[in-house]
């Protein structure tokens, strides 16, 4: 026998071809119900498998897609200049404790402030107090708002259009944000609102299962249905259903792939050659609920209907390309209005994601769950003992309760006399907390209630291609 030496570096396939073993051993023991130490075990080699997998490959496991030719970039979004903030649809980073810088967003993204001009003028012409989001500047940017105004008060309308894509069963609170505001904007404009669920695209970026996708998807619609939207002006629809079903969703999903080239995804999304083709031209499926052709059924054809998109800010690079699409395909660019993002628990330097449960309250906490997220994993802006925090006061810039409140609590002079408190340190930290768990508690559990009510009909019907009560 040959005494050929041991390699301890196993190839990138090597190491992918261990790792699927491994995984297929933690399914058969989870079947099996074999002792719990034994799963541990197992589980605990393939954590170890895929930490591996990913210094030598700097990509993630993906059961089912093996490993391609040399290292690819890990980051998945375009590169970002030393001392900026990261803002893509996948991730949300920024070394101030105060969050990311708004204003110089909207530089980089070539956005427009939504100033105190544009919330008078909203209310002018809505005839409704502005929400607390425009009030606050949490919806804080626009794109052509003013062009959606200026057609409304001539008598034309436009229709709302904003989506979720259904990674988990959950949602979490920040998921709210942008279907409150649509919300609010569907009963004071009364307009048409479709949302698109991108059950497709959580396939092709997670390692989840078509069905499972499709599954949460209907799920998370039960969540948005709960927000209350009206059923005879909603329609709410999966991307694997709808996509293969209406002719003129998928007519309009070709036109912008025709006008799109891999280098402007590459530029704008930050894809690399090995990404699968599925994400490189998925663009193209968020981007097609923009144009009012996409649902023949509810604009009875017509190409000219003005799309308003509300939306965190992160989703803005799509929105971008589409607009940029739009004149070259004959349809009006879609409108935006942006929101900045709910933090997470840990502090804004981050925003509340699913990915990570420690930084989320849910949708589907219970009171007492929330009352220890808050507690223990809330970052205070607060002193480190009553009696410096006495003294000097707190910094509500800084303070997680404080942002959370901004976002939920109804009464300015409350929120303002909190602020003050907390800043001269009449309020304590344990107090201000104490302030958002009697915020968010019967809150989340009224969408419960609600949410309890919705049935499998009525998702149904809110997921059928039907005409909505507009005639067009
Ligand atoms: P998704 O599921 O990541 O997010 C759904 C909506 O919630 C916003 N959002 C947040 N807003 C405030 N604070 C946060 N921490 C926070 N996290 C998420 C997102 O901006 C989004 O508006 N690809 C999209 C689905 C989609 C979509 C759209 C979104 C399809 N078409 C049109 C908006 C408009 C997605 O995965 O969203």
């Amino acid at each position: 026998r040959w005494n050929i030496p041991e390699r301890v570096t196993l190839t990138p396939m090597e190491l992918y071809e261990k790792l699927s073993a491994q995984g297929d051993k933690v399914r058969t023991l989870k079947t099996e119900k074999a002792p719990k130490p034994d799963i541990d075990a197992a589980v605990q080699l393939l954590v170890k498998l895929k930490l591996e997998y990913k210094t030598a490959t700097g990509q993630d496991y993906k059961a089912g897609c093996p490993p391609s030719d040399g290292p690819t970039l890990q980051d998945n979004g375009p590169s970002v200049t030393e001392g900026e903030d990261l803002v893509n649809p996948w991730n949300v980073t920024t070394t101030s404790a105060k969050g990311v810088d708004y204003d110089k967003l909207i530089v980089r993204f070539g956005s427009s402030k939504i100033d105190q001009e544009l919330v008078d003028r909203i209310e002018r012409v809505s005839g409704q107090k502005p929400h607390r989001f425009l009030r606050r500047g949490i919806f804080f940017s626009h794109r052509d708002m003013h062009q959606v105004l200026d057609a409304y008060e001539s008598k034309k309308s436009f229709y709302l259009y904003t989506g979720r894509g259904p990674s988990s069963e959950a949602m979490h609170v920040g998921h709210l944000i942008p279907f409150i505001f649509t919300k609010w904007l569907q009963d004071v404009f009364d307009v048409p609102l479709v949302i698109q669920l991108t059950d497709d695209e959580k396939y092709l970026w997670k390692d989840l299962s078509v069905e499972e996708c499709h599954r949460y998807a209907v799920e998370n619609a039960k969540d948005i249905i709960a927000c209350g939207f009206d059923i005879n002006k909603t329609f709410i629809f999966s991307d694997l259903d709808y996509m293969g079903s209406s002719p003129g969703f998928y007519r309009n999903v070709v036109k912008i792939q025709k006008h799109v080239t891999f280098n402007q995804v590459k530029g704008i999304f930050g894809f690399t050659d090995s990404d699968c083709i599925g994400k490189i031209s998925f663009p193209a499926i968020q981007a097609a609920p923009s144009f009012s052709t996409s649902f023949p059924q509810i604009f009875n054809g017509r190409k000219d209907v003005q799309c308003l998109i509300p939306c965190a800010i992160d989703q803005d690079p799509y929105f971008r390309m589409t607009r940029d699409v739009a004149p070259r395909i004959g349809y009006p660019k879609p409108a935006l209005l942006h929101s900045t993002f709910f933090p997470a628990l840990q502090g804004a330097q981050s925003k509340m994601s699913a990915s990570d449960p420690n930084s989320s309250i849910f949708l589907t906490d219970t009171p007492k769950q929330i009352k220890n997220k808050i507690n223990k994993h809330a970052f205070s802006g607060g002193k480190d003992t009553i009696e410096e925090h006495r003294k000097y006061g707190g910094d509500p810039d800084v303070d997680v309760s404080f942002m959370y409140l901004t976002f939920f609590l109804e009464d300015d002079e409350q929120l303002d006399k909190i602020r003050q408190d907390y800043t001269s340190g009449v309020l304590l930290t344990g107090e201000l907390k104490k302030r958002l768990i009697d915020t968010l508690q019967p809150m989340i559990s009224a969408h419960q209630q609600r949410r309890k009510l919705v049935t499998d009909e009525m998702v149904q019907q809110f997921m059928t291609s039907r005409p909505l009560d507009f005639n067009y």
